[in-house]
């Protein structure tokens, strides 16, 4: 479904991705880990449009799309929840939603898709007419995944959907990540909380100073000790603590 070969992006003169490949097929969800610094946001902001590859090919079911902005990925079905959440929150969590059906493609499926995300988020319902600036962390995580959704995404990227939240919000946030999963969305989760996201993936990359340093099943990965401590610097005392 989506196809990324031989991308190379960067900031200005800084060189960050030398060669990423990557394969994501329908239905699938694959999980990008590495440590800090090694270009895992980089890469899906090339592949969303948010930065310009100097190098490469991303292919969406066969069509060419690197190097488009980002509306026209939006317009193709890739869309990409960064990290941080991005709310608007002076505005009510209804509309924060609704912003995300402002492309072509998503406008004419509103209705039914914000039935659908409040049906997968009964929380974002209730607090439908709240200002989104004011729900919890991990409820504004949610209203930024029910965004993504909205968008009626083919291919939907989700940049540390864990980040600074509370162990009891990181478990609801995976259980409506596995449930979009069931509604076969495709999925693209770049996380650095590497215990959660490999126990959901089908297959996962790790990225390491821009380079894929391996990839396999998200069992296989979860099951190596090797891989967890050198490439994602995790030491045994610290995986304890996660
Ligand atoms: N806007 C920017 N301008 C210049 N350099 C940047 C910019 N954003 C990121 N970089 C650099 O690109 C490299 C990769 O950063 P990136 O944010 O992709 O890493 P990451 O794998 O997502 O890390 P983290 O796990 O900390 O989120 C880093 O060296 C970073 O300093
Ligand atoms: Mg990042």
């Amino acid at each position: 479904m989506l196809e990324v070969r031989n991308l190379h992006a960067g900031y200005g003169d800084a060189e960050v991705l030398f060669g990423i490949d990557l394969d994501v097929k329908p239905g699938e969800v694959v999980a990008i880990v590495g440590s800090n610094g090694a270009g895992k946001t980089t890469l899906l902001r090339a592949i969303s449009g948010a930065i310009r590859p100097t190098q490469g090919s991303i292919r969406l079911n066969g069509t060419e799309l690197a190097g488009r902005p980002t509306h026209q990925q939006v317009e193709s079905g890739l869309i990409m929840v960064p990290e941080g959440r991005r709310l608007f929150p002076r505005l009510t969590v209804q509309r924060n939603l609704e912003i995300g059906a402002y492309s072509a493609r998503a406008r004419p499926n509103l209705a039914q898709n914000l039935e659908q995300v409040y049906e997968l988020f009964p929380i974002l319902k209730e607090r439908s007419q709240q200002l989104a600036g004011t729900l919890s962390g991990g409820q504004q995580q949610m209203c930024a995944i029910a965004r993504g959704l909205i968008s009626t995404p083919q291919v939907l990227m989700l940049d540390e959907v864990s980040l600074g939240l509370a162990p009891v919000m990181i478990s609801r946030v995976y259980d409506a990540i596995r449930a979009i999963r069931d509604r076969g969305v495709t999925l693209v989760l770049v996380e650095q909380n590497v215990n959660q996201v490999l126990s959901v993936a089908d297959r996962a990359y790790v990225i390491q100073h821009g380079r894929v340093a391996l990839s396999g099943s998200g069992r296989e990965l979860q099951g190596n000790e090797d891989v967890r401590r050198v490439y994602l610097g995790l030491s045994s005392a610290e995986e304890k603590r996660q």
